[in-house]
């Protein structure tokens, strides 16, 4: 047989200095909706995610817990790894910065560094500003004014963050060397960064002028240590970023996973930390001599009610509180389909219910509920045989067979899952009417055969839509394709076809509501 085509899709991964949130799950899941989308078409997929255990913001919060800093981070990581149960997260690894392999990929990318580009490391002191919230560095031309409310001045980032001023002995990474193949990047290969306002903001800051970035701290030690200089822990975006060839296998280069999957397809990323993804991780992979990933894609940010989620507002969800509520599919089905491509999104209980109950308990739930109610009724439980498909039958099951899968394939290349959910909920629609206007409840009193084609058709369209809403609610869409006695090898994308449509004759289990209907008052999350 063919080897698969491969494609390696990864997460940003999360700083250990407090629980998960909505924001947090929302990434995971845009990533895991790709990584199943990828493998029902055929694809061999490598998808990473993880968490971000060191550096000042998580030294600081460990220290203001009473703990030591790995004591904190086994905890916190757990509760990341833990989120990745309770989503029904399909990653096959999950990397912590402090694990010994990922050790010694960072320890080997800053040694590749230094023999291939000598001069791209060196030693110098760093006087400026540091935001230990957002791990960077900015420009004294960057911050703004803050006033506490005792009238002390204090300067912020641009992204509100307090800023300290530092000054340390530290190594720099020659940046400034890299303008010019980075902007030649973005212009031959303009699909590396993503949405294109994203590529135009990188590509302005690039054109106004890079300075060296400095990548070693000495006024703290919660870090991997710099090859040669115990004085120096790296800078923790460095190591970070490193983590995305951890993952397979970094510095092997010449083992199996390293050769299948690097360079990667897609890292995942909010757009807060597109610049550490489109300009320095590229600049540090063409330092190191490593080819670049192929793609990057910056989502937008969750906000609450119209608002920023944050600890002071106290509005921050807990993903666990969403699926409480909600449900596990039901939460994965809402992010996704609310939140348009690359833009920001708005999670409210409100609309959340009214999503649910029309898309998934009216729409899909009830279509295979009533369908499958009557075969199990009025076919002695057993699926239909057709007889002569009609006008109607065919124009239904072609939207089914040779319309859908080409346009999942269009919507999902770009991660717009949003519109590949309106795509599938067309056919859903499409199949709510079919089933108004050929009222096979009526035909069962007045022609039984024409009822077991319409029926029929319907469970084939179930068929369908049980494999391709997979990515997005993968339990439900399990259950509706157990009900029909699907193989667990026959429910990929090259299973929608018109040759390959349901048998007949065969009995189906009582049916089951799939997705049940939520009460408006439910307690909000
Ligand atoms: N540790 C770094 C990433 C290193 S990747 C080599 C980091 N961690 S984070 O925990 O602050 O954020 C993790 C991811 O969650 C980022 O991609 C970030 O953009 C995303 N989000 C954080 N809050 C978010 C929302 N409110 N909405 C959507 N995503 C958000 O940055």
């Amino acid at each position: 047989m063919a080897a698969k085509p491969t494609f390696y899709i990864t997460t940003a991964i999360d700083y250990v200095n407090g629980a998960p949130h909505l924001g947090h799950a929302y990434e995971k899941i845009l990533t895991d909706v790709m990584a199943r989308h990828k493998r029902l078409d055929g694809f061999e997929v490598m998808f990473l995610t993880g968490t971000d255990e060191h550096g000042q913001k998580v030294a600081k919060t460990a220290e203001a817990n009473g703990k030591e800093p790995k004591e904190f981070c086994d905890e916190i990581s757990l509760k990341f790894r833990a989120m990745g149960k309770l989503l029904n997260l399909s990653n096959d690894d999950f990397i912590r910065t402090t694990e010994p392999r990922h050790y010694e990929a960072s320890k080997a990318i800053w040694n590749a560094i230094k023999d291939n580009n000598p001069d791209d490391i060196y030693l110098d002191k760093y006087a400026g500003w540091y935001s230990v919230r957002d791990e960077a560095y900015f420009g004294e031309d960057e911050l703004s004014d803050g006033v506490d409310s005792e009238g002390n001045k204090f300067k912020l980032a641009p992204t509100g963050a307090p800023v300290e001023w530092v000054e340390e002995s530290s190594y720099f990474f020659r940046l400034s060397a890299y303008a010019d193949r980075l902007l030649k990047l973005y212009q031959t290969q303009p699909d590396f960064i993503s949405p294109d306002t994203r590529r135009n903001e990188i590509t302005s800051f690039v054109k106004s002028g890079l300075q060296d970035i400095s990548i070693s701290r000495t006024n703290f030690n919660w870090g991997v240590p710099v090859p040669g200089d115990k004085n120096h822990v790296m800078y923790v975006w460095l190591d970070a970023l490193t983590n995305y060839i951890t993952g397979i296998g970094y510095p092997d280069m010449q083992n199996d996973k390293f050769k299948k999957f690097w360079p990667a397809d897609f890292h995942v990323v909010g757009k807060d930390i597109i610049r550490f993804h489109c300009v320095y991780w590229p600049a540090f992979l063409m330092a190191a001599g490593i080819e670049l990933p192929k793609r990057v894609f910056a989502h937008g940010f969750i906000n609450v009610n119209g608002q920023k989620m944050s600890k002071s507002v106290g509005n921050v969800v807990a993903p666990q509180d969403l699926v409480d509520t909600y449900g596990q599919d039901q939460t994965r089905y809402l992010l996704m389909r609310e939140v348009s491509h690359g833009q920001d999104g708005n999670f409210s209980h409100e609309y959340a219910v009214q999503r649910i109950n029309s898309d998934l308990a009216n729409g899909l739930g009830n279509l295979v509920q009533r369908t499958l109610s009557m075969i199990y009724k009025n076919c002695d439980g057993k699926v239909p045989k057709p007889s002569e498909f009609n006008n109607e039958d065919r124009a239904l099951l072609e939207m089914a067979h040779a319309k859908l899968v080409p346009a999942l394939r269009i919507e999902c290349a770009e991660m717009r899952f949003n519109r590949a959910l309106e795509t599938i909920w067309k056919l859903v629609i499409e199949a709510n009417g079919y089933v108004d206007a050929q009222a096979p409840w009526a035909l069962n009193k007045t022609d039984k055969a024409r009822m077991g084609t319409v029926l029929y058709v319907l469970a084939e369209v179930i068929r369908v839509l049980g494999i391709v809403v997979q990515p997005y609610v993968p339990q439900s869409a399990a259950k509706i394709l157990a009900q029909l006695k699907i193989a667990e090898n026959e429910r990929d994308y090259s299973f929608v076809d018109n040759k390959k449509m349901l048998r007949s004759g065969f009995e189906i289990d009582p049916p089951e509501g799939v997705f049940p209907r939520l009460e408006s008052n439910e307690k909000a999350a």
